[in-house]
This record gives structure tokens, C-alpha cells and sequence, in this order.
């Protein structure tokens, strides 16, 4: 028996026989390694003479090949024994029921606000955005109010910190200045997702946060309108009124709606209203469609010439309404929630109780869950 093949049977019966994959390793270390057995014996060609090395050159090289041979079928045999033993010890019963997951639920205020987009985008009307940092142009100077006048404090606003510039930027305190946006056409600089001017026809909707220093239970420091426009040629009240009450027939869901205008003041109308809903509160929660109180949620009116002027639309060609109605209130009433300030409360188990399922089955009457 030569050096070579003593060298091969010992090798193989110790790979044959190891146990594990870190006693193979050690063996193929210990074998091709860079000081290992084998390598060593490569190594001892470079100091023969030709003729030696054409002899055991051959042989060394070959005993390498089949060591590598072996030594990478017993790995192969031992990562197939490793997987037997996991597969017959590691195994997963489908028949248990799933861990419980906690699931979010959609806040109401978002709920209703899907459904009103999708009441009033079926009438034709687009979503315009503005930002809720507003300046006392937008918010006041552009509608209307006249400067200086108690109507700017009439809503409760809360200022900002004068800038460089000693400009007091303030908390939108409604959704109306995204109308003055919208009309006027020098809105240059502003963000892309900000309304910015569009020529006349205008049918909009401008959902929103807004922003007054209030609470009690039907008033929070934040809650959100819903601004309506529509400017065009020969726009009347009675638009608005059609306007108003389909919407809320299809918001409640039932013909039997009945509305009310009332005269009202706002600056930036002329006429204004306010629009009444009949309700029974006789019974602790609110039912609309009978009973014999009136229920204010909303205001609006014809787009004062002022307005349109401001905005660089002549009042002799264009006219409109506008409208403006609390998303949180009208959600409060159609699904019964007493305390408005609950809403923004984050309170878990309020969401879980109130919250609607983002997998449910459509509403017939909106087409939304
Ligand atoms: N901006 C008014 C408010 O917040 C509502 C309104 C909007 C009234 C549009 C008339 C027209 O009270």
C-alpha cells in the first residue's frame, strides 16, 4: 500500500463515519485546508524533479478530487438527515384556528366623509384641497369681512406668532377659503395638492380640518367641514336648495327628510342660510325623518358679488352658491354618537364601538362600506 492510497482509505473511512456536519467540516479542513494533508502534498510537487512530478502529480491531484468528492456527498447526506429530523419534529397543525389579529376599524368622521364624497361626486362634483394654515386674506379679507370687524372674531381663531415679516398667519377657521382659492387664478408658489384657480364652471367639494377655540359637547378646537362651490351663469337658490336636500336624503338614507332654510348672515353670501332638518329628539338619540324639532346643519347661500369680484370674476356673468356643513356633526347624527369630543379622543374602545369595518359590504345606498 503506497503513502497515497493509506493516506485515501484513512481519509474516507473517517468522512464515511463522521457524524455531523461540524465534524465533516473539520475533516475537510484538516484534509484541503491550506495546511492540510492534502495541500501539503501539493505543495511537495513544486519541490520535485520533472519526472517525479509527472508521476505523482497525476496521483495527488486525484486522490484531491475524490476526497472533495466524498467529502461533498456526506455533506449532501448529512443536510438531508438535518432536514428528516426538523420535518419530523418541526410540524404545523392547519387545523388550529388562527391567533387572533387585532384588526383597525375607520374612524366615522372618514366613514361619512367617503360617503359624502361619493353623494356628491355622483352629482358631478371634484375634491379641491387647501391648507389649513391660512392667512387672513383667505380665511377673512377675500370673503368678505370687512377689517376690523367683529365677525373676525366671531370665530374664535387662533392666531399664529407674527412672521419676519409681522404677518399673523392663523388656523383655517373654516373651509371657505379654499373657494377664494379656487376661483382666483394667482395662486403661483402654493403646493400642487393646494386648489388653485380654475375658470368658471366650478362644481367643488373641499373637505377639511378647521380650527376654532371651542369645546363643549357639540363644539371641539378641531373638527371638519365640508365646503361646497358651484359657480356658473344663471346659478340660483334654488340650485342650492336641490342641491342640499338630495344630498341629505341620500346622507340619511330616507325620502322622508325634511328640510327648512332659514335667513341668515354670513359675509361672504348673499343671500345666507341656514338649513333645518325635522328630527324627533324625543327619545334620547336624535331620529331624522320624523318628529317635530329642526336640527341646524348647515349653513350656505348665494356667493356674494364681493367675493367674486375678489376673486376676478365678474358678478354680471358669473354667479353661485356655497354651502358649508360639519362632517363630524352630520356623522354624530346619522350613527348616534352623543359627545362630538369623543371623536378625537383616541380612545380605543370607542373607535372599536363606533369605528366601521374596512371590509364590509356595501352600502345600496352609497355604494361604500
Ligand atoms: N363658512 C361658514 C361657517 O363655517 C359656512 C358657510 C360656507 C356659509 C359657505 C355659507 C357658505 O360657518
Amino acid at each position: 500500500m503506497t503513502d497515497l492510497t493509506k493516506l485515501e482509505a484513512e481519509l474516507s473511512g473517517r468522512i464515511a463515519a463522521a457524524e455531523d456536519l461540524a465534524a465533516l467540516e473539520a475533516l475537510r479542513v484538516a484534509a484541503l485546508g491550506k495546511s492540510g494533508s492534502i495541500s501539503e502534498l501539493l505543495k511537495s510537487l513544486g519541490r520535485m524533479t520533472p519526472d517525479e512530478r509527472r508521476e505523482r502529480g497525476p496521483q495527488i491531484n486525484g486522490l484531491r478530487d475524490r476526497i472533495a468528492a466524498a467529502v461533498a456527498e456526506k455533506k449532501a447526506a448529512l443536510d438531508a438527515a438535518e432536514l428528516d429530523v426538523r420535518l419530523a419534529s418541526e410540524h404545523v397543525d392547519l387545523t388550529l384556528p388562527a391567533p387572533p389579529e387585532r384588526r383597525g376599524r375607520v374612524h366615522p368622521t372618514m366613514q361619512v366623509l367617503d360617503e359624502m364624497i361619493a353623494i356628491f361626486g355622483e352629482m358631478g362634483f371634484s375634491l379641491a384641497e387647501g391648507p389649513d394654515i391660512e392667512d387672513d386674506f383667505h380665511n377673512f379679507t377675500a370673503l368678505n369681512f370687512p377689517p376690523k370687524h367683529p365677525a373676525r372674531d366671531m370665530h374664535d381663531t387662533f392666531w399664529l406668532a407674527p412672521d419676519e415679516r409681522g404677518e399673523r398667519k392663523l388656523l383655517r377657521t373654516h373651509t371657505s377659503p379654499v373657494q377664494v382659492r379656487v376661483m382666483q387664478r394667482t395662486n403661483e408658489g402654493v403646493p400642487a395638492w393646494v386648489a388653485n384657480g380654475q375658470a368658471p364652471p366650478i362644481r367643488v367639494i373641499v373637505p377639511g380640518r378647521v380650527y376654532r377655540s371651542d369645546s363643549d359637547a357639540t363644539h371641539t378646537p378641531m373638527f371638519h367641514q365640508m365646503e361646497g362651490l358651484v359657480i356658473d351663469r344663471a346659478i340660483h337658490m334654488g340650485h342650492l336648495k336641490w342641491t342640499l336636500e338630495t344630498f341629505t336624503r341620500r346622507f340619511f338614507e330616507t325620502e322622508r327628510v325634511v328640510t327648512r332654510f332659514r335667513p341668515h348672515h354670513f359675509p361672504f353670501t348673499e343671500p345666507s342660510c341656514e338649513m333645518d332638518v325635522k328630527c324627533d329628539r324625543s327619545g334620547g338619540a336624535i331620529k331624522i325623518g320624523e318628529g317635530s324639532d329642526w336640527l341646524e346643519i348647515l349653513g350656505g347661500g348665494m356667493v356674494h358679488p364681493n367675493v367674486l369680484r375678489n376673486c376676478g370674476l365678474d358678478p354680471e356673468t358669473w354667479q353661485g352658491f356655497a354651502f358649508g356643513l360639519g362632517i363630524d356633526r352630520l356623522g354624530a347624527l346619522k350613527y348616534g354618537m352623543p359627545d362630538l369630543r369623543d371623536m378625537f379622543a383616541s380612545d380605543v374602545r370607542w373607535l372599536e364601538h363606533y369605528g366601521f369595518s374596512a371590509f364590509a359590504t356595501p352600502n345600496p345606498a352609497t355604494g361604500l362600506s
